[in-house]
């Protein structure tokens, strides 16, 4: 069958309804009581505007996925795109951006703290001004936190200055989670974007080539009706590893400097180890190097599988096998280590720089196999 020229816009299409001038993609984990009142309050705040909802489930226990569905049968602006064995708030927002064709696009939270209110506000701000990003700010004048406790705001306004350090813009609320923005901002720094963690807004401004057009909206963060929060200390870890990797993650990887860096802990402990063991006098120094290498070694494991690997943490049986695994995966390292440094010392007699080679290829090795058998992601 062939068509002819703009049959897509006249016959072909009658019957289908406008396509979404802006889509709201809504990260859902566990919100199943929040889904409808969101629609419904969506509905009402968008008004004769073109839109559609996509919500971006993590597989909740809850059925959050189904109660979409349920109601997108009956409303075709609704969607749901649910991801299986994932989890991650700033991926889920990016996936949900990507499945939308619509030329703006919002992000925000299900369960009720964004004021939905703003959304028209933020669509006409975008729409009429040259402006490419609009920020649903709770620290500027109008905007509030509503009833924090003492110590989340506290949290708040440090990870907020800490932001400011990577955003290079000046923006009163770079952790916001409730913003607006042209596709083409996002298309311009989707291939760079980091996706760790809770942080999208910061991840967005942080990976942009050039600044971003922006402008804040005040709003009141309302207070949760229904569910819990996430935000825990794996959330506050991905915090850190997303500035840290905006920061440092173009010199080297950051998981491998956290990893140098438990390996020089590892050799302080080493070290005194070796030195209480042999003020023990049935205890010869072969013997008391042994001692302090395992229990570095074990150290030096655990230490990696709380910080390293928050993300990855191995538990009950299997932090078992990882410990074994890491013994064998060092074992070998320990070996290779000491092979390269004879052989760098036996071609020119420095001894410090034979030292560093092998224990840089020690390291190395050590790295790289054990975050493909210790650590590997499931
Ligand atoms: N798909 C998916 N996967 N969604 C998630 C995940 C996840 O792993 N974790 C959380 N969510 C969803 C929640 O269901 C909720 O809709 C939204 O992301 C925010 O999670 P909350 O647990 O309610 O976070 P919060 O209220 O502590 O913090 C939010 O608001 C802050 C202020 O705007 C977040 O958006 C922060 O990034 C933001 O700074
Ligand atoms: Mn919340």
């Amino acid at each position: 069958m062939q068509y002819e020229a703009g049959s897509i816009g006249t016959t072909a299409m009658t019957g289908v309804t406008r396509a979404a001038e802006l889509t709201v993609v809504v990260p859902t984990f566990n919100e199943h009581d929040n889904v409808a009142p969101l629609i419904e309050l969506l509905a009402s705040a968008l008004e004769g505007v073109d839109w559609e909802v996509i919500f971006v489930d993590d597989d909740s226990a809850d059925g959050t996925a189904a109660a979409v569905r349920e109601i997108a049968q009956r409303d075709p602006r609704v969607r749901c795109l649910q991801r299986i064995g994932r989890r991650g708030l700033s991926t889920a927002c990016i996936e949900g951006v990507l499945a939308s064709s619509a030329p703006f696009v919002a992000v925000m939270d299900a369960d009720l703290q964004h004021d939905e209110r703003l959304l028209p506000r933020m669509l006409e701000t975008l729409r009429s001004e040259t402006c490419d990003l609009v920020v649903g700010s709770r620290y500027i004048a109008g905007g509030r936190v509503g009833d924090w406790e003492g110590r989340r705001a506290g949290i708040s306004s440090l990870a907020t200055r800490l932001s400011r350090l990577i955003c290079r813009t000046d923006i009163a609320d770079p952790m916001s989670g409730f913003f607006m923005l042209r596709r083409e901002v996002f298309d311009r720094a989707v291939r760079r974007l980091s996706g760790q963690g809770f942080k999208i807004l910061l991840d967005l401004l942080a990976s942009s080539p050039g600044q971003p057009r922006l402008k804040e909206l005040p709003y009141e963060f309302r207070r949760r009706r229904h569910g819990t929060s996430k935000l825990d200390t794996l959330v506050a870890w991905e915090f850190g590893m997303l500035l840290a990797d905006k920061l440092v993650g173009h010199l080297l990887p950051v998981r491998f400097a956290l990893f140098t860096v438990i390996g020089a802990v590892g050799l302080g402990v080493h070290l005194a180890v070796l030195r209480a063991a042999l003020a023990v006098p049935t205890v010869n120094f072969t013997k008391a190097q042994a001692i302090a290498t395992v229990v570095a070694m074990t150290s030096n494991f655990f230490l990696n599988n709380l910080f390293t690997y928050r993300d990855q943490r191995l538990r009950g049986l299997r932090l078992l096998r990882g410990l074994l695994s890491f013994y064998l995966i060092c074992a070998v390292g320990a070996v290779g280590n000491v092979g390269i440094a004879a052989y760098v010392f036996a071609a020119d007699h420095v001894w410090w720089l034979a030292g560093i080679a092998g224990a840089v290829v020690g390291s190395v090795w050590n790295y790289a196999v054990s975050s493909v058998f210790t650590w590997r992601r499931r």
